[in-house]
């Protein structure tokens, strides 16, 4: 069943210039299988019609607190009432500032007051508007009071500024609307995820590097985060935005993901090891651009720590989770990995098949502990996390019973 599934979802626009983005708001949230009432206000009827909503969402807008038809129709009060979340998208400076203030003086900013359900904010506005301490001092005092702040983004603006201000995306809506309402098992637990790359420096303008595009190891962030966790994701450098909500380690060279590793494991309960880490540094990094001078050069190599290994021998270890990327004999590579690291789990990954692994969306897993073995079949990587997310914390659990 999608997680959406018969959600009641109050979508209330006001007039900023990205109301026309919300007839696909609303397609997308139903898409989802959630039943979705639109209230405007005055503002946002200057961008986008109500019949249009009144189209998409099939059911009648509302966009008075004085309208006796609607009033008999479905009531403020019953509407604040029959919402299990009041998403505002997108949220001016002007309607933040009201809610802000506790007005009630259209129906939106009524049924912010008048509703048990929580509500999130998508900020849209001009960049100076957003950093305005007014606004500011407003989103701390809604933050502080449980109001969901989802986004802003940033990038170019309707107004020809470039900064914070742009609503996100209508698909990060959707995303943070089924996170909002997924099982949240995973609370009270933190675990501390490494993704992507590392870049092992060579002289000031090159490197030694992979493959690796960081989407395998910040889908498990999403998974995790979504589950209710608080995560900690150590990042080599890679081209895509980290999942709302995580704390955000950019590290470059494996010695510096090991040192960032070795400070947050301790504090963890669930370490997992995604990243694809350069096994060898160059032992003398040149200090100027290395010159064409011969026909052939070498570089002497040393080995780098084994970061999993060092953090499965911290006094207090975390759970381990780690990764066997393969080309040949996969389960018997990955189960030495598990052995000699000293993992609870290691999920291997044949990377030698095409349309899955290094840099591809999707992958197909087995996660090894010492006595079974798991498949998570291939699909996109965001759903491979989180089925394994989901095994990581049976056998998390399983272990803490035993
Ligand atoms: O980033 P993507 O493009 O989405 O691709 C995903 C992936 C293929 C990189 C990912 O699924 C994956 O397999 N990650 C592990 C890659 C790897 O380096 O595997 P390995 O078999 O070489 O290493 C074994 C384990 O030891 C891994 O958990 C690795 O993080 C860890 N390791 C390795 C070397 C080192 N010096 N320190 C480590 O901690």
């Amino acid at each position: 069943m999608q997680i959406l599934q018969d959600k009641k979802i109050v979508l209330g626009i006001s007039g900023g210039i990205a109301a026309y983005k919300t007839p696909e708001l609303v397609r997308r949230l139903k898409e989802q299988g959630a039943d979705v009432r639109v209230v405007m206000t005055e503002g946002a009827k200057a961008f986008i019609t109500p019949l249009t909503l009144q189209a998409v969402s099939g059911n009648q807008v509302a966009d008075s607190l004085l309208d006796t038809q609607a009033e008999l129709a479905m009531g403020h009060i019953e509407l604040a009432k029959w919402a299990d979340i009041i998403i505002i998208a997108p949220a001016t400076a002007d309607i933040v500032a009201r809610i802000a203030c506790g007005m009630a003086n259209d129906l939106l900013s009524t049924l912010c007051l008048a509703t048990t359900a929580p509500i999130a904010i998508t900020p849209a506005m001009n960049q100076q508007m957003w950093h305005a301490q007014a606004t500011q001092d407003n989103i701390a005092k809604l933050t502080e009071r449980g109001c969901l702040i989802w986004g802003p983004g940033s990038g170019e603006q309707a107004c020809g500024d470039i900064g914070l201000g742009r609503m996100l995306e209508v698909n990060d809506i959707v995303t943070l609307s089924s996170d909002f309402f997924a099982d949240k098992y995973l609370t009270h637990q933190h675990w501390v995820i490494t993704a992507g790359p590392t870049r092992e420096a060579i002289d000031p303008v090159r490197y030694i590097s992979n493959h690796s595009s960081g989407k395998m190891g910040y889908a498990i962030a999403h998974a995790a985060l979504r589950a209710g966790a608080k995560v900690t994701l150590i990042t080599g450098p890679v081209a895509i935005s980290a999942p709302t909500g995580c704390e955000l380690i950019h590290v470059s060279s494996a010695e510096e993901m090991h040192q960032q590793a070795l400070k947050f494991a301790p504090h963890c309960s669930t370490f997992v090891a995604c990243a694809a880490v350069a096994d060898y540094r160059v032992a003398k990094i040149a200090t100027q651009k290395i010159k064409k001078s011969s026909e052939a050069m070498q570089l002497e190599l040393v080995r780098n720590h084994d970061i999993v290994a060092d953090v499965a021998s911290l006094k207090h270890k975390p759970f381990m989770v780690g990764f066997a990327a393969e080309t040949q004999n996969v389960e018997h590579y990955a189960r030495g990995k598990l052995m000699r690291k000293n993992l609870d789990l290691i999920a291997a990954n044949d990377v030698a098949k095409s349309g899955q692994g290094f840099n591809s969306d999707n992958n197909a897993l087995t996660l090894f502990s010492a006595i079974d073995k798991t498949e998570i079949p291939l699909a996109s990587k965001q759903i491979v996390a989180n089925h394994l997310v989901s095994l990581i914390n049976q056998h998390f659990l399983a272990k803490q019973d035993s």
